[in-house]
């Protein structure tokens, strides 16, 4: 009986039908999904915390305003993920206890720290360059509730690279202090924006089975080389040098060759040895705590007006 709800699942599958909340999954799929999605949702809503820090500093008021729309947009990614996870049977209440007891994993690229301005253009430019090399391929995603969020979350990325391409175009194009403080930001976020795509093809332990289930649409190591090839040309017309003696283009693959990631770095954030694990995660529980008393008189007014309708 169950195979051959699963043999009907793997071939919706292979039609690339999308896979709805009600319809009947393995349940290792449903896991795996609850995983990745919830672990996306992680990283968006402590995203916000780097970029958060120069709200109040950004050098401008029209920084400020596309700054503090662009943190906004990263709140409403969470919630959306969130609730596409909830639609595969788990609760708001347990994914946020997931984040705040460090049982969930979240991007390690939201453990450096936003030291100057220049991180803010270097976030925009490189991570969510990053992001949306790897949320494209995302949109078609084998679980429907997912696919959908992406269509949406990929146009606001493209809004966040943006500005923050021009922000580094702005200080390259600027003073010499300027300008190396662009390159001082293009040097520390470079590697981690690498490490961000995961660990490569043969490290990484989920690759193979969410691609046959069309979780994953493209590899770590694909994402990786196509980011690649599509932000040195941007750092070149700006005049900033990636920091990779080993960065060479290459006529016979078409791509281009870089030097070895640190992987031993990679993985001590990954397991919350990072610069800013803790001051992260600290953030988010006090965040919490603190807003106990919101949700509190959020819930007595929605039952007071819940009791007004009975009436
Ligand atoms: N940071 C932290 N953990 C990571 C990272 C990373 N950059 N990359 C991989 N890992 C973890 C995986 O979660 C997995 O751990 P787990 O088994 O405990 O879940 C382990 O390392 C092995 O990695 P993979 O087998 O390659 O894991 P997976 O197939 O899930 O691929 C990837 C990782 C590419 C990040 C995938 O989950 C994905 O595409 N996620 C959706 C996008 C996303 O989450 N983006 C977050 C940052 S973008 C933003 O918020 C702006």
């Amino acid at each position: 009986q169950s195979r051959s709800l699963e043999e009907i699942f793997d071939q919706r599958i292979a039609r690339d039908e999308k896979i709805e909340p009600r319809d009947w999954m393995p349940e290792k799929y449903r896991k795996t999904h609850i995983r990745q999605i919830s672990q996306h949702a992680h990283s968006e809503i402590v995203g916000m915390l780097p970029e958060g820090n120069w709200i109040s500093r950004a050098p401008s008021m029209r920084r400020k305003v596309a700054l503090l729309a662009k943190v906004q947009d990263e709140a409403g990614h969470g919630l959306y993920l969130y609730s596409a996870c909830e639609t595969l049977g788990i609760s708001r209440d347990e994914l946020y206890e997931q984040l705040h007891t460090g049982k969930a994993k979240y991007s390690s690229i939201f453990n450096y720290p936003t030291i100057t301005w220049a991180d803010i253009g270097a976030i925009g430019w490189l991570v969510d360059g990053a992001a949306i090399i790897n949320q494209v391929p995302l949109c078609s995603t084998s679980y429907g509730p997912y696919a959908r969020a992406m269509v949406r979350v990929c146009k606001e990325e493209s809004f966040h690279q943006r500005q923050g391409y021009e922000i580094m175009m702005t200080l390259a194009k600027g003073t010499p202090e300027q300008k190396e403080l662009a390159q001082d930001a293009l040097n520390r976020w470079w590697w981690p924006s690498l490490m961000m795509l995961g660990p490569t093809d043969a490290e990484s332990v989920h690759t193979e089975q969410s691609m046959k289930w069309k979780l994953k649409r493209k590899t770590n190591d694909e994402l990786r080389q196509q980011f690649i090839d599509q932000t040195v040309p941007q750092a070149d017309l700006i005049g900033l040098a990636i920091p990779d003696p080993e960065l060479k283009w290459n006529e016979e693959t078409g791509h281009y060759d870089f030097g070895e990631i640190d992987w031993d770095e990679f993985w001590q954030v990954v397991k919350g040895h990072g610069p800013c694990n803790k001051e992260r995660l600290s953030a988010r529980v006090n965040a919490w705590e603190e807003g106990e008393w919101v949700r509190d008189a959020a819930m007595a007014y929605a039952e007071k007006q819940d009791t007004k309708k009975l009436k």
